[in-house]
């Protein structure tokens, strides 16, 4: 595992960005796996401007989503599928054609998250997945104590999740969703290249424990111990733990 120490979380945008350009440079149709929470925007603000720069094209990139809540209705404005084509399908000027992800409103939600890990192996499988971090050390949504093995499936938030996420629901933990589907730890691992960023204090432990700590289900991103290429980038304060 590389850790990467940046001084701001502006930096580390870039270099995350950078490296998105440079894999999308040498294989235009790469599929970026995309993360929500406020730490990527980042990235996807740096991306957009290298593309408004004509530093790398994106006409054949594609882009898939990591976690989805269930329940919420189509079109939803918090629903990660909304954000992700808000934030960076848009900016980018992809098509939505270009955005894979798996089906929160579908009726049968166990054959709804087979069908996404089914597309992503279609798809040729995830080049560079972004990652953000919970404070409680989860990857997606794959709260502690999921299995290491896990393929993409439904879960459920932990209260302290459902607090964090609040703040996109007008502050209200009732209109947060109960249920997500999220990549497995296992899906997750198949990526060529798994991409960490976690800014400011909040994150130190998690960070702390995903890089030394034991690789151990209670800490859902040790699991990067066990991927071959692994980057972690984290600022000056989610560092400081280390
Ligand atoms: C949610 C997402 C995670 C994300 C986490 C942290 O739980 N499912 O993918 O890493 O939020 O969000 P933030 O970056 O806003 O702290």
């Amino acid at each position: 595992m590389e850790v990467v120490i940046v001084p701001d979380a502006a930096t580390g945008g870039e270099i995350v960005a950078e490296a998105m350009a440079q894999l999308l440079r040498r294989k235009p149709d790469a599929l970026l796996g995309v993360a929500t929470g406020s730490t990527p925007l980042p990235v996807y603000r740096a991306l957009a401007a290298k593309v408004g720069a004509g530093e790398v094209q994106v006409d054949r990139a594609r882009v898939c989503q990591l976690d989805e809540y269930v329940g919420l209705p189509a079109g939803h404005p918090e629903s990660y599928r909304s954000v992700l084509l808000r934030e960076v399908v848009e900016p980018l000027g992809l098509s939505p054609d270009a955005f894979l992800g798996p089906d929160g409103a579908a009726q049968d939600i166990p054959a709804a998250c087979q069908a996404y890990d089914a597309a992503l192996s279609a798809a040729g499988g995830v080049d560079l997945q972004l990652l953000g971090i919970g404070t409680d050390g989860h990857i997606g949504f794959n709260e502690p104590g999921s299995s290491l093995a896990s393929r993409t499936r439904i879960k459920t938030l932990t209260e302290q999740t459902r607090v964090d996420n609040a703040r996109f629901f007008d502050g209200d933990i009732e209109q947060v969703p109960h249920h997500v589907i999220t990549q497995g730890i296992g899906t997750i691992l198949e990526a060529r290249h798994l991409v960490l960023l976690a800014t400011g204090e909040g994150k130190a432990e998690a960070v702390a424990q995903t890089v030394e700590g034991p690789v151990a289900a209670i800490v859902p991103a040790s699991a990067l111990q066990l991927h071959p290429h692994a980057t972690v980038v984290v600022d000056e304060a989610a560092a400081s733990e280390l």
